[in-house]
């Protein structure tokens, strides 16, 4: 096992043709930077949820790390090895990519053990540093041996000719299969298989190589809802029990917030934020992460603030908290931006200290209920919708009518706030060390 360093990893793609900005200097080749400044260490064991929005650079740090892509710049450690230069076959990583990649004309066997015969040619190989003899002996031993497995395929299978190499194969498919409960099916060819057993003879055919570490890009995207949860489940039991290094990659939010140790959130190929999944929702760095972890995301809110310790808009005034003050002082008189989650909000009483809302439309799930409303401001004693569109949670037993006015209450020991120029966050501040951010 081993941790993973990325050290200040760059990766820019050369553009295509027509794709740049015209420029004078059209003899040069123009790039786009898709990931910058990547510094993230993995743990040995660890397993590490890597989330972003589509196109934000998740699957090219995965083949970056895994060698299937050359880095532009930076440094990536596997161990104690600086594996930047070394080809994918040197580095002891397995990839399990979203779409299963199995061999469609080999058995589920023979895809396991694809990766087992590959990695034991290549130990004979290296081993091979005897005499032109000693070479020519064992290509003489390999051709006996062919020749043993084809003359005796036809004969029943107990009087089939195992060679030793093959024997060490076929008890590490035996393992792993039952680990992944596809014993059953290790005669069958893929596309005699469901999406949700391919997917576990994918994940087989990882582990049975035994890696350093596991790269993993979104392999549950293609199963059913069930089917994910069972398998999302099945997957963080399996790398506790083998306590292989893991970087998982999703943009789903209850895969991030549930697999991992800990969560990477990457925005336009930088990292905004690392740390543990409660952390993460309790105290998000900045408004991007606030946005993108939790659903529905945060509610954010133009309030002005008054020092010490109140917050406006419109009739709303509410005070918070003293020792917010502190925080907030270099605010004053100015406009912050209020971040509060769909379940910090209550359905309350006429207040100044709540805010007015009409309800927009209503979702009942049944074991909860979403109301999306639209704040109301009053101007010459005359109420009008606002632009701010919230979505708060309801318990379901409270009966919330379409174009009911409402008043929210909020838990000020829950609320956030973001600076407006530069969406860090003021107040509550993470306490997982902060990343470079530009
Ligand atoms: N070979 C390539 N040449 C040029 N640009 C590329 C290449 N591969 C990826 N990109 C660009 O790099 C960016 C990141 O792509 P990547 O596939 O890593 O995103 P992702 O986070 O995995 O997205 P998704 O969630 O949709 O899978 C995208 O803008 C993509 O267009
Ligand atoms: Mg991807």
């Amino acid at each position: 096992m081993a941790q993973v360093v990325l050290e200040n990893v760059y990766k820019s793609f050369p553009l295509s043709k027509g794709e740049g900005v015209a420029s004078k200097n059209a003899h040069r080749t123009e790039s786009v930077n898709v990931l910058r400044r990547i510094s993230l260490t993995v743990n040995d064991g660890e397993f590490m949820v890597l989330v972003g929005p589509s196109g934000c650079g998740k699957t090219t740090l995965l083949r970056l790390i895994a060698g299937l892509e050359d880095i532009t710049g930076g440094h990536i450690w596997v161990g104690n090895r600086l594996v930047n230069y070394l080809p994918p076959s040197r580095r002891n990583i397995a990839m399990v990519f979203q779409n299963y990649a199995l061999y469609p004309h080999m058995s589920v066997y023979d895809n396991i053990a694809f990766g087992l015969r590959l990695q034991a040619n290549r130990g004979e190989e290296e081993k091979l540093s005897g005499t032109q003899r000693e070479k020519l002996l064992n290509k003489l031993s390999k051709i006996t041996e062919n020749l043993l497995v084809a003359a005796t395929r036809k004969l029943p299978k107990g009087l089939h000719y195992i060679s030793d190499k093959e024997q060490v194969v076929g008890e590490q498919v035996g393992n792993v299969a039952q680990l992944l409960q596809i014993e059953q099916l290790l005669n069958r060819y893929p596309k005699e298989l469901s999406g949700g057993q391919r997917q576990r003879v994918a994940l087989a055919r990882a582990i049975a190589r035994n890696p350093q570490v596991f790269l993993m890009d979104e392999p549950l995207s293609n199963l059913d809802a069930k089917l994910r949860m069972q398998t999302r489940a099945q997957i963080v039991k399996l790398q506790r029990q083998l306590g292989i290094t893991t970087i998982y990659v999703t943009h789903d939010q209850t895969e991030a917030m549930t697999m991992g140790d800990r969560v990477a959130i990457l925005d336009r190929g930088q990292i905004m934020q690392v740390a543990a999944p409660l952390e993460i929702y309790n105290r998000p760095e900045n408004r991007f992460v606030a946005e993108f972890i939790g659903s529905p995301p945060m509610n954010f809110i133009d309030v002005k603030f008054q020092s010490p310790c109140l917050i406006t808009k419109g009739d709303f005034r509410l005070t918070l908290p003293e020792n917010w003050g502190s925080a907030l002082r270099k605010y004053n008189g100015r406009t912050l931006i209020l971040g509060v989650r769909p379940e910090h909000w209550n359905l309350s009483l006429p207040a100044t200290k709540n805010l007015p809302a009409k309800v927009e439309w209503v979702e009942n799930f049944g074991n909860d209920s979403y109301v999306a409303v639209k704040l109301i401001e009053t101007s010459f004693q005359k109420d009008y919708l606002t632009t701010d569109s919230l979505q708060v949670r309801v318990p379901p037993e409270k009966l919330v009518n379409t174009g009911e006015k409402v008043w929210l209450s909020l838990n000020p020991d829950k609320i956030h706030f973001f600076d407006p120029e530069t969406e860090l966050t003021i107040f509550p501040k993470s306490n997982s060390p902060s990343l470079p951010f530009h």
